[in-house]
């Protein structure tokens, strides 16, 4: 009878350390051990390892489950598209400049050349020929450059049957935009394709002895600078207005929602003076190819932004064309 009593006593104390040991480890729902022990989480802490001697049923001190390290706050402006490296500092001044921008536009924006005034640094177009060039304050076409590919656009698509040219790719999807305005009731018209370098010189000039260069800068390109210049913009307007009231015209309206499946976009967007460095213009157009516009028009930036993120960067150098 006293050995019974003597062994229910230690069967008793047993128990008893083993509830407290279950008591005192933790253990998470999705930590269930498995074979493998893949079902530790990846920034676990390995077990300790277990001391080499002393009885092996002692209970071991269990230590208090680490602090679970504060996540890494993203990197946003590095996982923008073209995000590069060396214009760190400058994102992060322009971005503090100019707290409500997105960090997408920031990375455009300096990308650009946004952070140092307009006409400075200017950068020689390379690729001219290149379908989607951009040509803007910071980047100047040669002055001899004029499209090896220009068409004359059909004259019942243009004010007055005027000649006006555009590349032929362009030329083409103009002819396929203004049938299909003019199967919705619209009437399309070109009044202004392709300029020569010598001709948005006499423009220019002409607006500046006019209202002064500072004004003039807002609407009209210096020679080199003008996206006419590479045959691939259009000024529109409808059968009755002045094309400067294209806006008003629901000829717009009808653009605004289908262009961009012929593959133009409008430019000089309302709001965006401080990207484009012009006044918004409804009337002017710009051809990139249907698929690229799709996606300017999904991305809501301007021509300009998109291709400081998407585009620039990814034209095969002239090496690899040799
Ligand atoms: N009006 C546009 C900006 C040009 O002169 O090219
Ligand atoms: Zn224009």
């Amino acid at each position: 009878m006293k050995k019974t009593a003597i062994v229910l006593l230690i069967l008793f104390g047993l128990l008893v350390a083993g509830c407290r040991m279950i008591e005192r480890t933790p253990v998470r729902p999705d930590s269930a051990p498995k074979k493998d022990g893949s079902a530790l989480p990846s920034n676990a802490a390995a077990p300790d390892p277990q001391p080499a001697s002393g009885p092996a049923s002692a209970p071991q001190p269990v230590s208090e489950p680490a602090p679970e390290a504060e996540p890494e706050v993203a990197d946003v402006l590095a996982a923008c598209g073209n995000y590069q490296p060396a214009l760190r500092e400058s994102y992060d001044a322009y971005q503090q400049a100019n707290p409500r921008l997105s960090p997408q536009e920031v990375v455009a924006q300096v990308n650009l050349g946004l952070n140092r005034p307009f006409y400075t640094e200017i950068e020689t177009i390379a690729n001219p020929d290149d379908l989607l060039v951009l040509c803007n304050k910071y980047r100047a076409l040669p002055a001899d450059y004029e499209p090896a590919d220009l068409k004359a656009l059909a004259p019942e698509n243009t004010v007055s049957g005027r000649t006006i040219y555009l590349r032929e790719e362009a030329a083409a999807a103009f002819g396929e935009l203004c049938a299909g305005a003019k199967a919705a009731g619209y009437t399309i018209l070109g009044q202004s394709g392709y300029r020569s370098y010598g001709y948005q010189k006499t423009l220019y000039n002409n607006y500046s002895a006019r209202d002064g260069q500072t004004q003039a800068d807002t609407y009209s390109a210096r020679p080199g600078h003008s996206e006419h210049q590479t045959g691939l913009a259009i000024d529109i307007r409808n059968a009755s207005l002045p094309y400067t009231s294209f806006g008003k015209a629901l000829e717009y309206q009808w653009m605004k929602d289908n262009s961009y499946k012929y593959g133009f976009v409008l430019h000089y967007l309302p709001d965006k003076q401080n990207v484009t460095g012009y006044q918004t213009e409804e009337w002017h157009y710009r051809y990139v190819g249907m698929e690229t516009a799709a996606k300017v028009w999904d991305s809501g930036l301007t021509y300009d932004e998109y291709w400081a993120l998407f585009i620039s960067g990814s034209e095969p150098s002239s090496e690899a064309l040799l």
